[in-house]
């Protein structure tokens, strides 16, 4: 019997406030018809001020604690936490102990992770070496993000493409052949395209304090064009290493969950791995680009809807900055929603 990190409990959450295309061309040069055709972008949720990432992050959390409890009848607990995040609270220290607290679980060990639309996946990554070395029993992997704190204002571009929220799974110690299990999972990074996707100052490259800086480099920005084209890419290739690795044909997908960026990537990366379009995951017109939490949060979407149910085949994948990609594969569980 081989020891895994098995799926126990998904859940994910929206801060209140939509923003349609059509609130958005009020103020920018932008329009619905623009947006929509470019993106499959519809409307997109965002933080009021005064709600920060780690905010988003305990809500989901709790509720990946409740369909856990709610799956197995039992208590849920975790006894690590790791929040994949590239808009913590602050700069120092890191967002997921308080997130650990906030939930009742102070003490454990809790660290952030960055690999930007990745970070989902890297974290599960991370949450499945630390239960298969024995380190871990069950961990929360929490992905949250607010672009919307980090974009500029005028950017019509990035502000139609990024939408807030969050979403999490619990992991648990299981057995590989349990539904759930995480059957493989593969990572990327180049860091030689760091510079498509950056925030230019901020950080101890160029700190913010006592320098001249100017807004375009204290905000978000993005080489769309290129990014769109590595990203079809990435995740095509990386979605083919794993279907090799765990002996899967596209063909025995019943569902593709990938980073919700760009309806059209989505359909590119369809095209790739000749997967029929019906059996992509897409909640991207209702959310956006949510970054880190993109994929748990399709995952919550496609649970409740029923799109995903027991036993499907399902595999996930995403590219982000740095520039990070991945992909996985594993059996849904038949996971309960967690009550919104
Ligand atoms: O999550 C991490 C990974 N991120 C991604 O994967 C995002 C990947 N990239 C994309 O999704 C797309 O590149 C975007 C949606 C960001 C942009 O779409 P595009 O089709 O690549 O547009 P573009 O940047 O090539 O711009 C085409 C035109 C430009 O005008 P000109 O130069 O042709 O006159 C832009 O200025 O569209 C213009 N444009 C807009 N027009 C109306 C850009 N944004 C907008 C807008 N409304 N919001």
């Amino acid at each position: 019997m081989t020891r895994a990190a098995v799926l126990a409990g998904v859940g994910a959450t929206l801060p209140p406030r939509v923003v349609t295309n059509d609130d958005l061309a009020r103020r920018l040069d932008t329009s619905d018809e623009w947006i929509r055709t470019r993106t499959g972008i519809r409307q997109r949720h965002v933080v009021d001020p005064g709600t920060a990432t780690g905010d988003l992050a305990v809500q989901a959390g709790r509720r990946a604690l409740e369909s856990a409890a709610l799956t197995s009848g039992q208590p849920a607990g975790a006894d690590l936490l790791i929040l994949a995040t590239t808009t913590p609270d602050r700069p120092c220290p890191a967002t997921a102990p308080d997130v650990a607290a906030r939930l009742g679980l102070g003490g454990i060990p809790a660290y952030d992770v960055n690999a930007v639309c990745t970070g989902f996946l890297y974290a599960l990554a991370a949450a499945e070496g630390h239960i298969a070395s024995g380190l871990a029993e069950q961990v929360l992997v929490v992905a949250a993000d607010t672009f919307s704190t980090i974009l500029d204002p005028q950017d019509r571009t990035t502000l139609a493409v990024f939408g807030d929220g969050a979403g999490a799974v619990l992991l648990r110690a299981g057995e590989r052949g349990e539904p759930g299990a995480l059957l493989d999972m593969r990572l990327g990074s180049d860091g030689t395209r760091a510079d498509l996707i950056t925030v230019r100052a901020g950080g101890s490259a160029r700190p913010l304090h006592g320098a001249d800086v100017p807004d375009e480099d204290r905000y978000f920005s993005m080489s769309g064009r290129e990014v769109f084209m590595e990203a079809v890419l990435k995740m095509a290739g990386s979605s083919r290493a794993v279907l090799d690795r765990v002996g899967w044909d596209v063909a025995d997908l019943d569902a593709v969950v990938g980073h919700q960026a760009n309806l059209r990537i989505l359909h590119a990366v369809a095209e790739q791995l000749d997967l029929p379009r019906e059996r992509l995951v897409a909640n991207i017109d209702r959310v956006g680009n949510t970054a880190a939490a993109s994929i748990p949060l399709a995952l919550a979407d496609a649970v409740d809807s029923g799109q995903l149910t027991k036993g499907d085949r399902v595999l996930v994948t995403a590219y982000g900055g740095g520039a990070t990609w991945g992909a996985g594969a594993f059996e849904w569980p038949g996971l309960a929603p967690a009550a919104p």
